[in-house]
Parts: C-alpha cells; sequence; structure tokens
C-alpha cells in the first residue's frame, strides 16, 4: 500500500494554492499563441489549454486568463497562430512567458502565410480566424477556425511538457532498466574480454559491446586492437528500424522499441519494421548503412545529451531507408552480431563500426563471421 493521497475541500484551504498544486498534477502541452495586433505589433502568449474542438469545421481553442493584457489585442486582431512547443524551444517559451519583457527577443521565429510569427521550428502549428469568445469564470474560452496548419521538420526534438509547475520533456516508457540484468550483462563482459581483446587484435579493428538500457542503447565496453584506436562512448535511442540485433530474437521488447520510434518520428511503419526484423533474423546479425548517415550518427551518439533532440531528424532518415523493398546494399558501415544469455534472450551486441569508406561488403560479411564466433564465446556461462 502506498502513502495515502490527500484532499481539501474548497472551504477549508487556501483556495488558489491548494487549485494550483492539485492542477499541477496534469500534464500540459506548451503552445504559443501568436498575432499581430491592429497597430502592427506582433503579440504573443504561452499556454498550457490549447486544446482541438473540432475536426469538422476544424476548430482549435484555448483559455486566456481575464488579467491577460495581450488576449484582448489578439481578439481585436480577430486571428492567431497556436504553434505547439519543442523541448528545443523551451528558452523561446521562457522568453514569451515572462511580463513585459521583449517576447521575441530569443530563438528563431518565422512569418506565416497569414503574416503572423511563429517559432522556427513549431513541432506543429494552425492558424485560425476567431469565431468564438466566451467568458467563463476567471477566463475565457477563445475558438479559432482553422484557415491552414502543418507541422514542423523535427529540429525542436519533442513536445515540451509542463508539470508540477516546471518544463520537462517526452520520454517513452522504459521497461528495461534492471540493475540485475544490468549486472549480468557486466559480467559477460568481464568474462568475455580475453575474447574482445583476441577478436580485437586478430581482425585488427576495434569492436565494442553494446546493451539495452531503459529506452537507450549504449556502449558498455569492447576492445581495441591498438591504444591508439580508443573505444568511443555511445549513447542512442532504442527506437526501431535501428538496434534490430536487440529485437530481432526478443519479442518483448518490440512493443518498446517500435513505441519508442512513433514517439520520435511521429508514426511508425509497421512492415518496414517487420521485414527488417526478418532480415536481422535471417542473416543473424544487423547491419547498418550509408557513411553520410553513419558519421552524423556517430557524433550525436558521442555527442552530449542536449544533442539528442536531433536524433529526430536522423531517426526520419533511417524510417525512410527501411523500406521492405530494399534489399541488402552496397555499402555497409556497421555490423551488430547477438550475444544470447541462457535464457535465449539477446543481452548484448557485439558492434564492429570500424569500417572504411570504399570496403566491400564482402569484407563486412567475413567480419561478420568472426563476431559471430566470438560472440558464441561470450554466451557461453
Ligand atoms: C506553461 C504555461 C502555461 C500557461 N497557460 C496559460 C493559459 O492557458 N492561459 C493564460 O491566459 N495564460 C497562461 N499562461 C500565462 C501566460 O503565458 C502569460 O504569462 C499571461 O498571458 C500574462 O501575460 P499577458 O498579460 O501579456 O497576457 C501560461 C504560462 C505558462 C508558463
Amino acid at each position: 500500500m502506498g502513502l495515502p493521497g490527500r484532499g481539501h475541500s474548497m472551504t477549508e484551504t487556501n483556495k488558489t494554492g491548494w487549485w494550483k498544486t492539485v492542477l499541477g498534477e496534469f500534464p500540459t502541452g506548451v503552445t504559443l499563441i501568436s498575432s499581430v495586433d491592429v497597430r502592427g505589433e506582433p503579440v504573443a502568449m504561452v499556454v498550457g489549454t490549447f486544446t482541438a474542438v473540432s475536426q469538422d469545421p476544424p476548430l482549435v481553442g484555448f483559455f486566456p486568463g481575464r488579467e491577460s493584457g495581450t488576449f484582448p489585442r489578439i481578439a481585436d486582431a480577430g486571428r492567431f497562430t497556436a504553434s505547439v512547443l519543442g523541448d528545443g524551444h523551451e528558452e523561446l517559451c521562457r522568453a514569451v512567458a515572462k511580463k513585459d519583457a521583449d517576447r521575441f527577443a530569443k530563438g528563431a521565429w518565422v512569418t506565416g502565410e497569414a503574416g503572423i510569427p511563429r517559432p522556427a521550428g513549431a513541432l506543429a502549428w494552425f492558424d485560425a480566424d476567431i469565431t468564438q469568445v466566451t467568458s467563463l469564470g476567471d477566463h475565457s474560452l477563445a475558438v479559432g477556425k482553422v484557415t491552414a496548419f502543418g507541422v514542423g521538420n523535427g529540429d525542436s526534438g519533442l513536445p515540451l511538457l509542463f508539470l508540477r509547475g516546471g518544463y520537462g520533456r517526452f520520454a517513452a516508457p522504459g521497461t528495461d532498466l534492471d540493475p540485475a540484468r544490468l549486472a549480468r550483462r557486466l559480467a559477460i563482459i568481464e568474462n568475455g574480454q580475453g575474447t574482445l581483446d583476441a577478436l580485437a587484435r586478430r581482425i585488427g579493428r576495434r569492436v565494442r559491446v553494446s546493451g539495452v538500457a531503459g529506452d537507450s542503447v549504449v556502449a558498455l565496453g569492447g576492445a581495441s586492437p591498438r591504444p591508439a584506436k580508443p573505444l568511443r562512448a555511445a549513447v542512442f535511442p532504442f527506437a526501431a528500424p535501428f538496434g534490430s540485433v536487440f529485437v530481432a530474437w526478443d519479442d518483448e521488447r518490440r512493443r518498446t522499441w517500435t513505441e519508442n520510434s512513433r514517439h520520435l518520428v511521429g508514426a511508425v511503419d509497421r512492415a518496414a519494421i517487420g521485414s527488417v526484423l526478418e532480415r536481422t533474423r535471417a542473416r543473424g546479425y544487423g547491419i547498418s548503412t550509408g557513411f553520410g548517415i553513419a558519421r552524423r550518427f556517430e557524433g550525436l551518439a558521442g555527442g552530449s545529451t542536449a544533442a539528442r533532440g536531433s536524433f529526430v531528424n536522423l531517426w526520419r532518415e533511417l524510417a525512410a531507408a527501411a523500406s521492405p523493398a530494399a534489399g541488402d546494399p552496397a555499402e555497409i558501415t556497421s555490423i551488430q552480431v547477438p550475444v544470447f544469455g541462457p535464457a535465449g534472450s539477446v543481452e548484448l551486441a557485439l558492434v564492429l563500426d570500424d569500417i572504411r569508406r570504399g570496403e566491400s561488403p564482402a569484407v563486412a560479411v567475413q567480419l561478420a563471421g568472426e563476431l559471430l564466433r566470438a560472440a558464441g564465446e561470450l554466451s557461453r556461462p
């Protein structure tokens, strides 16, 4: 049994404080409402109350407070743009939410077709003509008919969220960060370090060992043929279609892998993902292709967590490239070989991405054989 919750009637307690505390438990998106007032001045305010009202006709709305100095100017203008903010917009959002500051001083802005400025890279935006303003208590409901709408280019990451009085970001539910399981994986690496070192020396290339931890794939160890080729850090989202080696023999993980991808790129092509998994199973290991993508991937996976929003664009490209029609390509940039645990689940992957541009895919396929043998040794208890 958990701790008992707390409840108060409106008469028992400070109304405003308790009201805000309780409502603070309700997470909202963060939307910027902008317009150009009748004098031609741009105006903007941040709201957590943006909502879709109707699909046919297309209506959206929000609840401006009675005290708002900005809303009457928007109402007089008769139209607004609602822009859904991403986690990359936090600084811009804070600047707009400040009273009396220059609300357009931070971040990049673009002017939409309706002539209204909106934050560049808004995740979604709606141009609307105000059709109705209804006074409700100390707020109003402002409803607008949508005249144009669209989505952004993925540069601003995942949605910015507001909860318990602070900003945060969206994270997909993780199911895999089990300390005991992580310890088992580290033990496999420790016991197999001799095998990994011998493998790296034999093939003359760096090998990385990766595992799934929560919603990320993390490099947990590896081996290098020479000290001059040190191991590189790597953390990237555990999201389809990348990292198929962790899913192809492990059906339990498929839902998380697919959901994470949907949260990153917005939509998931289940047929394409199914075919990626099928090919990984048939081959016995995963492959990645395309040196341009590989270089950007390396930069992001080894970079700071602040850059993680940029994975969105990379994943969109990966997802687009993972078409069921695509066969095995001419340019292999990385291979990922499964290391099975005693129960048959994939505990780790041996990753070889020390592949030069211009090397024949046949070389990578031959090296995969070496990695598969080493992975077999690591799998033995
Ligand atoms: C996360 C967040 C959500 C907000 N939601 C609303 C809202 O739904 N309605 C509203 O009138 N103000 C909301 N505000 C406050 C406005 O951003 C702004 O501070 C308020 O409109 C006062 O400025 P003004 O007098 O220029 O309108 C919110 C602020 C933040 C930070």
